[in-house]
């Protein structure tokens, strides 16, 4: 037994790290609180994978435990509150995903415009030999974008649409230095004035919801959506109507309320990208997010300072 307990589904490369860590692993919170009481109440720090809910109830299990590393920037899954009130530090993994969310982010949105799928299969079915070319489809460059949310990965997002020579556009909290772009107080606002809004908020209750049925309809028939942040912050039910009835154009969307199993109205959409929540999933982000998350619970467990606390 070490102190360090891995609880969730690690990736390969995290997976080989843990067992040369010689952490205990274990695939789930309901297994963690399985686990017996002596083992329990070694545990000093988790390493936590996945998103399923870490409150307090949980956290009552393992009486000495001082920190909870999270794998991923994101930490919505995490009650920082019911944390704090134990005295349990949190670190996440930030910045080091923010070139790969950004890049799916615009991934999405060039393959919903330019239909690369939809393409591709014309090529490979012999369609293009035997029917002509592939239908024309939306030019990306130089429409108007719209950044929902203008934190790290916002910006990241926006700085390679605005080099799409895209007008640029985005609401945030509080309004932002940047080179020109247009802030909007209001997301209905901002959905009205751009043909594609990004969703970069953080998750959490406070952001859930946000992106309401108002604001999905004043994106308006020739309106593209791109997720990339959580399912909780979309008015889901609001996005596949409007998507069914083509009251906006698309959708790419790489996260989802129920995951990994999408509500199944989606998955017959062919106006939506639709990705398994697999934006920072490249070996060297999930590589340098594994490490971040071990240089924590090492400086955690050294006494020194954390990171990337969270509280
Ligand atoms: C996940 C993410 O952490 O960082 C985040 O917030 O959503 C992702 O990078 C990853 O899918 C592992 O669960």
């Amino acid at each position: 037994m070490t102190d360090v307990l891995a609880v969730g589904s690690p990736d390969q490369k995290s997976r080989e790290a843990l067992a040369e860590l010689g952490w205990t692993h274990v695939e789930s919170l309901d297994a963690a609180q399985a686990l017996d009481e002596e083992t329990r109440k070694g545990v000093k720090a988790i390493a936590f994978f996945g998103h399923s809910p870490f409150a307090g109830a949980q956290m009552e299990a393992f009486p000495a435990l001082g920190l909870i590393a999270n794998f991923g920037v994101g930490y919505d899954a995490i009650n920082v509150g019911d944390a704090s009130a134990r005295g349990i530090k949190v670190t996440n993994t930030p910045d080091v995903l923010n070139d790969d969310v950004a890049d799916l982010a615009v991934a999405m949105l060039l393959d919903f415009c330019r239909d690369m799928r939809g393409a591709e299969a014309h090529v490979r079915s012999g369609d293009w030999g035997k029917k002509g070319p592939h239908p024309l489809q939306r030019k990306m460059s130089g429409q108007k974008a719209g950044i929902l949310g203008m934190g790290r990965i916002g910006r990241e997002i926006a700085d390679r649409l605005a080099a799409f020579k895209m007008e640029m556009h985005y609401h945030a909290r509080s309004e932002k230095e940047t080179p020109g772009w247009t802030f909007h107080a209001d997301p209905v606002a901002l959905a009205r004035e751009v043909d594609f809004l990004v969703i970069a908020l953080v998750g959490g209750p406070a952001t859930e919801g946000y992106v309401s049925k108002e604001v999905i309809e004043a994106l308006g028939p020739t309106g593209v959506l791109i997720n990339i942040s959580r399912g909780t912050t979309v008015d889901e039910e609001a996005l596949i109507e409007a998507l069914q009835k083509g009251t906006i154009q698309g959708a790419g969307l790489d996260v989802f309320l129920n995951e990994p199993n999408p509500d199944p109205r989606f998955l017959s959409l062919e106006n939506a990208v639709l990705q398994p929540h697999q934006a920072s999933a490249t070996h060297e982000t999930r590589a340098a997010m594994g490490q971040l998350q071990r240089d924590n619970v090492a400086a955690f467990l050294a006494g020194k300072d954390l990171l990337t606390p969270v509280n």
